[in-house]
């Protein structure tokens, strides 16, 4: 049933993506922003659009009426706005893990009533409360270490999902902690973050908050299996109870590790995991932030919700960030897509988005089990402010590369005078008028050929509520995407492979088995590996 609903026609036979393709050839393919400009005195004005506390100007695109026109034709064409109605109402979008995906119901009202006949749904706001609880506790110093000192120092364990939502949103945030808290996070597979992080804390004072929707993924296994010993070994094995909160559909594995059942947060399997910051993932956030913001994030993202149900197609933000996405991707054959905030607390949203995007989208093989006709899941990269600039603008100033950018502005500092981020501002600017304007010159190697598109996406400070809009444009920019291409956004089953052959190599690195495999070149860097081993 919900195969058919997501998208079963392929695109490349809509009407809609015909006419776009002639329109692309015939129209738009050697168009000039500076001309579009020119030929409108109202285009900054009637390519922008609101939502929330957030504004998008999209002026600065390779587009025209005729264009946003088809554009969202082709969205509709695709059933759109059917897809989102079953996004909301739980049905099985996840089509090839048949379930739902309601990272939308953790962020409702129980009012509203999002998907509430899916099992699970009415438990959100009792594992919130739970949640809460937990959080005053422990900022109250009521809910202390094991030798009694308070909890002071949060870190995260966890990997993908589990650990950039929680140390981007963390990052971004900053302004909100709570004086005396500290975030820290740990998820790489090599154990060094560890090694660094304890040399810095006092376990007395160091509640590890594990997350994983499995518990079984192999880098928070062996992290939080370290940061256990750590605890055992300076503060004796009775306090791993008292220094560890886990959050995790995985009951059994739990028990297993010696989750206090009463520092255990559960979620459900219609969260996928990069779209779990909103659920008890997000504990070690909440745990620096407090309540009032970690509800405000949830509120912030409701809001885009909202809009994304709710607005007209030519007025809803993510569906246009989605189909000038399509656009740039599928017409004009861009490979990726480059984000840059201008506030240095947003330093990890472009990683937060690479997984979003790249493991929701990099499938060539669509929801109803055919293979893809277009180009899908782009590549995400960026930087924040000006540290970008000084690396990579160079390239996209005058390489030959063709990167559309999404600039991201808060005009009000999170903590820095006004005076700093009025230099952000004018930098961030300047950059999106330079790619559009080019530099004219005689002088060929300083000459720039302009003409290179941006959005950007202003508002007025980093906030929870500004940053949980922000989060959930993205979110649903990627559901609107994946639609057009037929693609389930919700799997990832290219990521099972490397984990299985991993899990087979481990004891062959470390030299109790011989090597059963077949690939000539592993055979040999495994030899070279025990040969520098051994010397
Ligand atoms: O990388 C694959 C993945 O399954 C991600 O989707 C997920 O965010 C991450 O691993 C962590 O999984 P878990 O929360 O189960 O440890």
């Amino acid at each position: 049933m919900a195969r058919k609903r997501l998208s079963a026609r392929y695109p490349t036979d809509l009407p809609a993506w015909r006419l776009l393709k002639t329109h692309y050839r015939d129209d738009m393919k050697s168009s000039s922003l500076r001309a579009l400009f020119a030929d409108d005195s109202r285009r900054a004005d009637r390519f922008s659009v609101t939502s929330g506390d957030l504004l998008l100007d999209y002026s600065k695109n390779l587009l025209t009426d005729v264009t946003r026109d088809l554009l969202i034709d082709l969205a509709k064409q695709a059933s759109v706005p059917e897809a989102v109605e079953d996004l909301f109402t739980g049905k099985h979008v996840n089509v090839t893990e048949d379930r739902p995906a309601l990272h939308v119901a953790l962020r409702s009202k129980m009012s509203d009533q999002v998907a509430f006949e899916t099992p699970g749904v009415i438990d959100v706001w009792r594992v919130l409360t739970r949640m809460e609880n937990f959080v005053t506790a422990v900022q109250e110093g009521e809910l202390r270490g094991h030798t009694g000192q308070c909890l002071t120092d949060i870190v995260n364990i966890g990997i993908g999902g589990s650990d950039l939502g929680p140390v981007m949103a963390s990052r971004a945030l900053r302004h909100f902690w709570r004086p005396g808290m500290n975030f820290h996070s740990v998820s790489n597979i090599d154990g060094t973050q560890l090694v660094d992080l304890i040399e810095t804390l006092n376990p007395e004072q160091t509640l590890f908050v594990v997350c994983s929707k499995t518990f079984t993924t192999q880098e928070t296994k062996s992290n939080a299996t370290a940061a256990r010993a750590w605890v055992a070994e300076t503060l004796g094995e009775d306090a791993v109870r008292d220094h560890f909160a886990a959050a995790s559909t995985n009951h059994e594995a739990m028990d297993t590790f010696g989750i206090n059942p009463d520092y255990r947060f559960g979620f459900w399997d219609w969260v996928g995991g990069r779209y779990s910051l909103w659920s008890s993932i997000g504990l070690s956030l909440a745990l620096v932030i407090g309540t009032e913001h970690f509800q405000s994030l949830l509120a912030g993202a409701r809001r885009m919700d909202m809009h994304f149900r709710q607005a007209p197609p030519e007025e809803n933000m993510p569906l246009l960030l989605a189909m000038i996405s399509v656009w740039y991707n599928n017409f004009f054959g861009a490979e990726t897509h480059a984000i840059l905030p201008y506030d240095n607390r947003l330093d990890r949203f472009p990683a937060y988005l690479q997984q979003l995007q790249m493991e929701s989208s990099g499938k060539g093989v669509r929801g109803d089990s055919r293979p893809v006709t277009t180009a899908t899941g782009q590549i995400i990269w960026g930087e924040a402010g000006s540290n970008a600039q000084h690396s990579f603008y160079q390239l996209l100033h005058q390489g030959t590369r063709f990167v559309p950018v999404d600039f991201i502005l808060p005009v009000r500092s999170s903590g820095a005078t006004t005076a700093r981020q009025d230099l952000a501002i004018a930098n961030c600017l300047a950059q999106s008028e330079a790619l559009m304007e080019g530099h004219e010159s005689d002088d060929t190697y300083r000459a720039h050929p302009g003409n290179r598109p941006s959005s950007t996406i202003l508002f007025e400070r980093l906030t929870p509520e500004t940053l949980g809009q922000l989060i959930a444009l993205y979110e649903h920019k990627v559901f609107v995407e994946n639609v057009i291409w037929g693609v389930n956004p919700f799997d990832q089953f290219g990521v099972e492979l490397g984990k299985k052959l991993a899990t087979s190599l481990e004891d062959v690195v470390s030299a109790e088995k011989s090597y059963k495999g077949r690939n000539p070149s592993t055979h040999r860097l495994l030899e070279r590996i025990k040969k520098l081993r051994s010397t």
